[in-house]
């Protein structure tokens, strides 16, 4: 995570992630489901600012949606790194936030796994990555990924990272159309009978380090046909998004956010132009971190 100091505040970035795949193996005996994903972060970002106070941990954010008590992740990350090494530490967070909530691209997540690694500095608790991770994984299944970012095979819960290097960068399109959908209500409508086909990771993988226009028809995610089902609308915007010029349309992560693929970013430009005058929501041009 890029992290930088400004006098006495510290700056953590936090990425927003697509998943160009998702495939659901199956419930798990604890309730999750076992995932096999591809997750990248993208060039979106919120930002969290952090300063050192005497005690007590306070989040102030940007915006009067999003909450600054205990339901956001930011302070449960502050709780439990502060449980962790057994001491009273204050903190200030400033959260400004740029991702869209309840999009799929990770938000809550991301600003979770910055608050992890700025306090972990602001603290000087030294805590090493194996640590972050555990104490990610108990905040949620997105948030270990933050902690390495770029492109990652994912497995488990979503929390078993495995990064793939030599990615070719990619200009994507994103739409967000102002829906804010559960994800523990779209893994709960999941049809039990599920179809697995895992030939296209290998496929995907293979691709992804290639430049060229192989890797669009492996995108894929199970979790599509489940929210599409609860928001009608999302294939009329998928329908949109293709025409406007975008390859390999597909949702992130249990949605409602749309992304498809640009040739450059001037056509990502052009597409952009193209969706805005249709009033699909909020659109985002990003480029992969790989
Ligand atoms: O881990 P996180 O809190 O982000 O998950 C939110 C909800 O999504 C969980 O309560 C669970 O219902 C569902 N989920 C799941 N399997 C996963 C990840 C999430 O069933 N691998």
């Amino acid at each position: 995570m890029e992290i930088f100091q400004e006098h006495r505040t510290l700056f953590v970035k936090a990425p927003a992630k697509l998943n160009l795949y998702l495939e659901v193996l199956g419930l798990r005996d604890d309730g999750y489901h076992e995932l096999e994903t591809i997750m990248q972060t993208v060039s979106l970002y919120d930002e969290l600012a952090l300063e050192l106070t005497s005690s007590g941990i306070r989040l102030v954010t940007s915006s009067p949606d999003v909450p600054n008590d205990h339901t956001n992740l930011v302070v449960r990350a502050a709780e439990l790194l502060s449980q962790h090494a057994h001491r009273q530490l204050g903190a200030t967070l400033r959260l400004e936030k740029r991702i869209p909530v309840g999009a799929g691209m990770g938000g809550g997540s991301s600003d979770a796994a910055a608050a992890l690694v700025g306090l972990n500095r602001l603290w000087d608790l030294d805590l090493n990555r194996e640590t972050l991770h555990e104490l990610a994984a108990r905040l949620g299944s997105d948030v270990p990924f933050f902690l390495y970012g770029g492109t990652a095979l994912c497995r488990g819960r979503g929390d078993r990272i495995a990064q793939i290097s030599g990615v070719k960068p990619l200009t994507y399109v994103v739409v967000w159309p102002r829906l804010n959908v559960s994800t523990k209500e779209v893994y709960e409508k999941l049809p039990p009978d599920l179809t697995k086909d895992l030939r296209q990771t290998k496929l995907l993988l293979r691709e992804i380090t290639k430049a060229g226009s192989g890797v669009f028809p492996h995108f894929f995610n199970r979790l599509e046909s489940v929210t599409v089902k609860l928001h009608a609308s999302l294939t009329l915007l998928a329908r949109r998004m293709t025409e406007s010029g975008l390859a390999g349309v597909t949702m992130t992560g249990s949605g409602s956010a749309f992304f498809g693929v640009s040739g450059s970013r001037k056509e990502a430009e052009e597409s952009l132009a193209k969706l805005s005058a249709l009033g699909v929501g909020d659109i985002f041009v990003v480029e992969s971190t790989y």
